[in-house]
């Protein structure tokens, strides 16, 4: 049998991914009770209005509510959509503007298939979302990785510093997984200037590429700022995976900003990109649903309560790590390998995955979205590993 090379060794480089989907432990660790926090994977029910609304749909079917629908998505939905965005950022969104996916993931790969000629590259900074380079490699396109700061912040100048002649894009994603990181309108308005003043230089457009899969999920007063209103050359993918917590029902949408040249030909591409890629159009009955539940939102306290909880007794253990704005993941750093830390921590029947898979090594990624019974149980856990590399470090 021959498959891709290339597949053969994504396979390898992340089998692991694997194992977490089906469920399994990366280690053995006995019959220890298991503390899982490796996946995004919300154990938040969906808000009522969501049963609400399935039922509904369910209970007035019309003709043809399960065929295909038009490959850019229902009207009606574009349209409830649209809607929202304009209202939200004070800009004339229509259904035009507007295409539904298979989820965010769905949304990033036909946006990066209507774009990339290959061998042209996309900027992506750095702890990452690990599919990104993936996606990216799906398109022909080559993945140029920028470090962002010490404390996560974007450096504008490492950032010029990668930016060719065949820089296509640079994807964005705030509130940031894995560090759950929300971007200032300082620093993004930075981003646009330069992106301007490299597209004045190349005579070309980059397009910013905005992943809103956390946009719901922020914490206190922080505000997510307005990315359609910094930079005209966005396309934004966003999804309802996290907000109400139905990642498996696979539906998000992705948007181009309306003052966009050529926006209709984008429009074209993606709709096409949407139909080769196999999609057809994003699942319907999911498409019927999400139109009545613009603003609908999981309840935001139950992650910050969490968060709470974590970060505190975190940080009375003595780990070192910024307390997320939004999304639900905490990147805590190592002391030494985060290798060994991960495996420290899965001897206590606590999984976590290694900072090296989102690109920075000496963290762990832990996520949040898991019942607070799962948080407690683990504490002393966590306690007790890191006591153990203090120990360690006194010693040496
Ligand atoms: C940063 C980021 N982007 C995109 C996605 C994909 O989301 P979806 O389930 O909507 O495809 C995820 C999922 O965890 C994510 O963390």
């Amino acid at each position: 049998m021959s498959i891709s090379l290339k597949v053969k060794e994504g396979i390898a480089a992340s089998s692991w991914v694997v194992k977490i989907f089906e469920g399994r432990p990366q280690t053995g660790s006995g019959d220890k009770e298991m503390y899982d926090f490796r996946l995004g994977n919300p154990k938040i029910e969906p808000p009522l209005e969501f049963a609400e609304e399935l039922k509904k749909v369910a209970n007035n079917p019309f003709p043809e509510m399960h065929g295909y629908s038009a490959l850019a998505g229902h009207i009606q939905t574009r349209e409830a959509i649209a809607t929202t965005l304009s209202k939200e950022r004070g800009l004339p969104f229509t259904a035009q503007h507007v295409i539904m996916t298979a989820g965010g993931a769905g949304a990033l790969n036909i946006i990066l298939k209507a774009i990339l000629n290959p061998g042209d590259e996309v900027i992506v900074l750095s702890p990452l979302y690990l599919e990104y380079p993936y996606y990216i490699d799906n398109h022909g396109g080559v993945c140029s990785v920028v470090e962002t700061n010490a404390d996560f912040t974007l450096n504008i100048d490492t950032i010029a510093a990668k930016i060719t002649p065949r820089t296509k894009a640079i994807i964005i994603n705030s509130p940031n997984n894995p560090t759950g990181t929300i971007y200032s309108e300082e620093s993004l308005k930075s981003v646009a200037r330069l992106l301007n003043e490299k597209n004045r230089q190349f005579g070309k457009d980059i397009f910013l590429i905005y992943d809103a899969a956390y946009q719901d999920i922020i914490y206190d007063d922080n505000k997510i700022p307005d990315i359609f209103n910094i930079y005209s050359n966005t396309i934004f993918a966003a999804s309802y995976s996290k907000p109400l917590s139905i990642p498996g029902e696979r539906i998000g949408y992705a948007a181009v900003h309306p003052a966009m040249k050529n926006s209709g030909e984008l429009m074209e591409a993606l709709t096409f990109a949407n139909r080769v890629l196999g999609y057809l159009s994003a699942p319907v009955l999911m498409q019927h649903v999400v139109a009545g539940l613009q603003g609908v939102c999981v309840d935001r306290a139950e992650y910050q309560e969490r968060r709470d909880m974590f970060c505190n007794a975190l940080r009375d253990f003595g780990y070192a790590f910024i307390r997320p704005k939004g999304a639900y993941y905490i990147f805590p750093e190592t002391p030494g390998d985060d290798l060994v830390f991960t495996q420290e921590l899965a001897k206590e029947g606590i999984l976590v995955l290694p900072g090296k898979s989102f690109g920075r090594s000496g963290y762990i990624r832990i996520a949040f979205c898991v019942k607070k019974e799962t948080i407690k149980k683990s504490l002393p856990g966590f306690k007790k590993v890191k006591d153990f590399f203090k120990r360690n470090a006194k010693a040496k």
